[in-house]
């Protein structure tokens, strides 16, 4: 049984409950964008100057785990820059004429947001060198024993890709970025300041210790502290709180089985797994995706970055091995696995 994505705290985009894109609780400039300080510094000095040149931003690859703000990121660089935004991802392109269909409604100077730019065929990318080189678009029209090549011009545009795996993008594609910025995953304190924006926007007070509690359960990603917000915020309204305090906060957390650190059932489910079914491991991903009924790509993209930075997982050429701090954490005696620490990867 593979899971929905939806399903996670962790993995989709921030929707209402209506199933709408909530920009509400989005920052719109980069003034109001917390944390990822050198991408935001650096970003800001190249938007400045392409300003100045009058000529289009380079475009730009941004890079990193799920919900730490690479979409909310795109839309701020075309609102700095002062032009439009056009939106595409990389699964929902897959024939030539989905590309050219985006790219003939640019305006000069747009943003073109490609988002999981690593789905993408690769066929797909190579008609983008030309697009992203010489803003040229080479296309073939016609049926077999009847084709052309036309070659269309395209206004100047920024490309913003944005991926999970620069690693997945082909060499060429990834050389074409003039600026690839990395984005980690947030410090309580920066998450402890979104979420107190997030509470000015919606209107709903929080106080610092809760907004504290509330950050470090939230696996440092802005998007499971705002999802977590918002159910916080629904235990406090049913409960008839005006404010959310520490109380409600725990309540609320506990209830929806986010631990103390962050880690939910899922994350519980893959480090269990391991323990029991594969002493501790080290096990291939493959075997530990059947395991637990996720998909690959789910694990390697969603779950293990968190995991493997706060060191619950190490990674091997063996496979993957939780750590001692995984099985204290799940109150599980530690026994060391014959094999593990000794081909660490990272
Ligand atoms: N909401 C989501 N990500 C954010 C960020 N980085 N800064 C402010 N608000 C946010």
């Amino acid at each position: 049984m593979v899971k929905a994505l939806e399903e996670r705290v962790v993995s989709s985009e921030e929707l209402t409950d209506d199933g709408i894109l909530d920009n509400s609780i989005r920052p719109e400039v980069l003034d109001e964008y917390i944390g990822q300080t050198e991408v935001k510094e650096n970003i800001r000095v190249f938007i400045e100057a392409a300003k100045m040149r009058k000529e289009p931003l380079d475009h730009v690859l941004l890079y990193g785990p799920p919900g730490l703000g690479k979409t909310t990121l795109a839309y701020i660089i075309a609102r700095e820059l002062g032009v439009g935004i056009k939106t595409a991802s990389g699964p929902s392109i897959e024939k030539s004429g989905d590309l050219a269909a985006v790219l003939s409604t640019l305006e000069p100077g747009d943003v073109l947001f490609i988002d999981e730019i690593h789905r993408m065929p690769r066929y797909i990318e190579e008609i983008l060198y030309p697009a992203m080189e010489d803003f040229t678009l080479d296309i073939i029209i016609g049926s077999e024993g009847n084709t052309r090549n036309i070659k269309i011009d395209l206004p100047p545009f920024t490309l913003v890709g944005a991926t999970t795996r620069a690693g997945d993008l082909s060499a060429p594609l990834r050389d074409r970025f003039g600026i690839i910025s990395k984005l980690k995953f947030y410090s309580i304190e920066e998450l402890t300041e979104i979420i107190k924006r997030t509470s000015r926007v919606l209107a709903m007070p929080i106080q610092e210790d809760a907004a504290k509690e509330l950050a470090s359960r939230s696996r440092g990603t802005p998007r499971v502290a705002n999802r977590l917000f918002k159910r916080v915020r629904d235990f406090a309204l049913v409960d008839g709180k005006e404010e959310i305090d520490e109380e409600i906060t725990e309540k609320a957390l506990d209830r929806l089985k986010v631990d103390k650190d962050g880690l939910d059932d899922t994350d519980h489910q893959l480090l269990k797994a391991i323990i029991e079914r594969f002493n501790g491991g080290p096990v291939g991903v493959e075997s530990l995706a059947s395991s637990i009924g996720e998909e690959v790509t789910t694990i390697e993209d969603v779950i293990e970055p968190y995991l493997l930075q706060e060191g619950y997982l190490k990674r091997t050429s063996r496979g993957r091995c939780v750590t001692e701090k995984a099985y204290k954490h799940l109150g599980i005696e530690y026994q060391s696995g014959l094999f593990s620490g000794l081909f660490d990867m990272n």
